[in-house]
């Protein structure tokens, strides 16, 4: 079923997991760029992102990389769009889709560098150690950065989830937003109107409620936004199909958002995640990332021992 809100994720075009926050991308583009440019790599190396989706990292490692040659693997279970980052590489590159981390179709020790931006965390950790061990040449390495639970981005994802939450249970707001549609379809004269308006409030106004209860959720949810032209009485071009198709990608929204808070890791969860790499033969350094000085994910260094 996740499977399923990444696709939807992906084929509305997004290029980020944070698309809302501008600042975040910016400083987590820094972050990589600094990563990637301190690992010492050797001519004709062989790259392999794991859980890719539209190529936020892979247009890093592609501006990043460009002295050294490369084959850059990308992998992910969704259906990703990498056409349009792909188009700017120098070198060769290859797309898996519809393949899964627990289960890589790469030969073993083939692979120079692993990297990761949100995706090793969301696949099973033992059969995911497993793989990267196995595919890892030896002193070959990794770069993944994984969800922190008590992360400013967790925080807000708790709010919103809640939010969302609340919204699904309520009976009448879908309800009311729908006889919207119909009177709006409807030939509509002045009582209508008024009958449009009274229910558009009350439509706000639970709105707004919800958003209290949830500190904030629904309005960083994007839901507003997306509602407000349906309800909007100068607005007679809506449709039911649309209401629908709205509803149903705040569901896999709100799925996606959950497994994040699912997956994150804490400092007593990571030293055991380490302490799994290390039995894997592999030895791994852990940082914690901030940006705007607040605690946002922890990038896991790993090298593959070589005897
Ligand atoms: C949070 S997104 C990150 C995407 C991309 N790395 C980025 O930074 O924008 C997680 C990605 O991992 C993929 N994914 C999740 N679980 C996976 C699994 N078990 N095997 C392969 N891909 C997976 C999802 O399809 C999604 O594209």
């Amino acid at each position: 079923m996740s499977k399923q809100a990444w696709d939807n994720y992906w084929a509305s075009g997004m290029h980020s997991c944070f698309p809302k926050n501008e600042i975040t991308d910016t400083e987590l583009k820094q972050v990589w760029n600094n990563s990637i440019k301190q690992l010492a790599l050797k001519d004709h190396a062989q790259l392999l992102e794991l859980g890719c989706g539209n190529g936020f990292l892979t247009e890093i490692i592609i501006a990043s990389l460009t002295s050294i040659r490369h084959i850059l693997n990308m992998m992910d279970y969704s259906q990703v769009q990498l056409d349009k980052v792909l188009a700017s590489a120098q070198y060769e590159t290859r797309v898996f889709q519809n393949t899964t981390i627990e289960q890589m179709p790469f030969n073993d020790a083939s692979m120079d560098l692993v990297l990761a931006n949100f995706s090793f965390e969301y696949a099973d950790p033992d059969k995911a150690i497993q793989q990267v061990s196995r595919v890892l040449s030896k002193g070959g390495q990794f770069l993944f950065n994984i969800h922190a639970k008590n992360s400013f981005v967790s925080a807000i994802s708790t709010n919103v989830c809640s939010g969302l939450q609340l919204m699904f249970k309520n009976k009448y707001l879908f309800a009311n937003i729908n006889e919207i549609i119909r009177l709006k379809q409807q030939l509509t004269d002045i009582s209508h109107k008024t009958e449009i308006i009274a229910i558009s409030r009350s439509v706000i106004d639970e709105l707004k409620s919800m958003d209290i209860a949830s500190n904030g959720g629904i309005g960083n949810s994007g839901v507003i936004e997306d509602i407000l032209p349906i309800i909007n009485t100068s607005n007679s071009m809506v449709s039911f199909s649309r209401l629908e198709h709205i509803w149903e990608s705040y569901k896999l929204y709100q799925m996606r958002i959950q497994q994040q808070l699912e997956v994150g890791y804490d400092s007593d969860s990571i030293k055991i995640l380490v302490k799994a790499f290390n039995q894997s033969a592999i030895d791994v350094s852990v940082k914690p990332i901030y940006i705007d000085g607040k605690l946002f994910s922890y990038m896991l260094q790993g090298v593959k021992r070589s005897n």
